[in-house]
């Protein structure tokens, strides 16, 4: 039998983009505790202090002397934002309200990603924006392509001014496009909504709301009655990533004898898709659900310990006073066995997917995950890694009319494998590496940093099988 295993995760990276940006615009200072120190969020933080935003930081802990809405200063040089996909999104939203122009820079990776789906709501709501012109990557259903329509990608080029409320229709469900929509409709005079297919995580709704700002919510539709105001709400208190615990969950499965605690997760239902599909999957997963801080007072409290509501689990959109719910989420080494998962659990677990293909290599029968697409516009395309990888240890993986289909249960074995410059994708590979015969290198670790720097001193407390 393993011993127990405590771990601490960091904190979320997309509530922590969220708090400094939303706190950075506010009037008054904010408090925020437990703020992710990775790369991508000090991109967020650096472009914030380049534009005259006052951000002190001792550790996790940081205090944001908000500038008010159009408080923000023209940079002096572009803003480099490195890999951060989420700031290259959201920050165009805060930047379409103010009275300057900007470049925004990425690196290699992130200067190939698609930047159109947030141009087109940007443009209608009569901003100008401007990236370097790509042809898209096709869109493919059942083994089709579907289409290929106009695409930028950065540097980007925004100057910001008067803007027009839209209804904006999303075609994908992205908390990125969603988000910086929602944040240009504060800037805009009258009401704003987006709509996508499935609801997407909820963190900037709810961070919103911290911040004094009304929203109507109505199952995927998010609606926001411009010009709006944000007001500090003093403290804001940040749980840990779900997306990070979860190399430690599938381990958890797959390590015989094994039982990991992982503390202070974040548990928003929105986010919440992998406990469900390793439910599903027979995992022995079960939660101490003991932290819920309230929206009001911006402060967190300590409520006494219950299980997860049926209504927050299914993420039935009915908003409470709540910012974000967190606990301790156990598991114990599983049988697990294959399931079909489809395109809503996939928005609800999509940074999960990589290491859900892990575990599915190690469940009996065969799995199959529906709506796919977006993972191909990750920081790599994590299909192409994964697949790649997962093969050459000897899975049974493919891609198949727009399905992934993986027949669990095939004695894995070791190899050198790349993590493709994808964070999750090394993360996923060195928790596949724990089940193998074998040892499994994985090549290029040095991305893990932007989500979850400390994550090879706790890998390292796990045996190999
Ligand atoms: C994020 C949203 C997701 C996710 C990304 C972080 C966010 O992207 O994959 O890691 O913080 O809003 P999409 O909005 O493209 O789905």
């Amino acid at each position: 039998m393993l011993k127990s295993v405590n771990i601490v995760i960091p904190p979320d990276k997309s509530i922590s983009h969220r708090a400094v940006m939303l706190a950075s615009i506010s009037a008054g200072s904010t408090r925020i505790k437990n703020l992710l120190m990775a790369e991508d969020i000090k991109r967020t933080i650096e472009a914030f202090r380049a534009m005259g935003v006052d951000i002190k930081s001792k550790g996790n802990n940081v205090i944001v002397q908000g500038v008010g809405m159009t408080g923000l200063k023209k940079p002096s040089k572009p803003l480099y934002l490195g890999n951060s996909g989420t700031t290259m999104r959201i920050l165009p939203g805060i930047l379409a309200g103010q009275d300057f122009d900007v470049v925004l820079e990425g690196d290699n990776s992130l200067s190939k990603r698609p930047m159109q789906r947030i141009a087109t709501p940007l443009k209608k709501m009569g901003v100008n924006i401007e990236g370097h012109r790509a042809e898209s990557i096709p869109r493919l259903r059942s083994g089709q392509v579907e289409h290929r329509a106009e695409e930028i990608k950065p540097p980007l080029k925004i100057r910001g001014g008067e803007l027009k409320a839209i209804k904006y229709n999303s075609k994908i469900a992205s908390a990125q496009v969603k988000s910086c929509i929602l944040l240009a409709g504060l800037y805009a005079d009258g009401v704003t909504s987006v709509r996508e297919p499935e609801k997407s995580r909820d963190h900037t709704e709810r961070m919103l709301k911290m911040f004094g700002c009304r929203l109507k919510i109505a199952g995927s539709e998010v609606t926001v009655k411009g010009p709006v105001k944000l007001k500090s709400p003093g403290t804001i208190e940040i749980p840990g990533d779900i997306s990070s615990a979860a190399f430690f969950i599938v381990a958890g499965c797959i390590l015989p004898g094994a039982k990991i605690v992982i503390k202070n997760v974040g548990l928003n239902p929105t986010r919440t898709g992998i406990l469900d599909i390793l439910k599903k999957m027979g995992a022995d997963v079960s939660l101490k659900f003991k932290v819920t801080p309230r929206l009001r007072s911006g402060l967190s409290s300590v409520a006494p310990r219950r299980s997860l509501s049926r209504a927050e689990s299914r993420g039935s959109g009915q908003e409470s006073l709540k910012l974000e719910s967190a606990g301790d989420i156990v598991v114990k080494s599983s049988r697990l066995k294959g399931v079909t998962i489809s395109p809503k659990e996939v928005v609800r677990g999509i940074d999960e997917m990589p290491v859900i293909m892990v575990a599915a290599c190690f469940a009996k029968g065969r799995t199959t995950i529906r709506g796919i697409e977006e993972l191909r516009v990750k920081e790599t395309d994590r299909i192409k890694s994964m697949v790649t990888n997962l093969r050459k240890i000897g899975a049974d993986i493919r891609v198949e009319g727009g399905l992934i289909v993986i027949n669990g249960g095939k004695l894995l074995h070791g190899a050198n494998v790349s993590s493709f410059g994808d964070h999750r994708t090394a993360m996923s590979m060195l928790v596949a590496g724990l089940g193998t015969k074998g040892k499994v290198t994985v090549v290029g670790l040095g991305c893990i940093k932007k989500s979850f720097p400390g994550f090879l001193t706790f890998f390292k407390e796990l045996p190999h099988c």
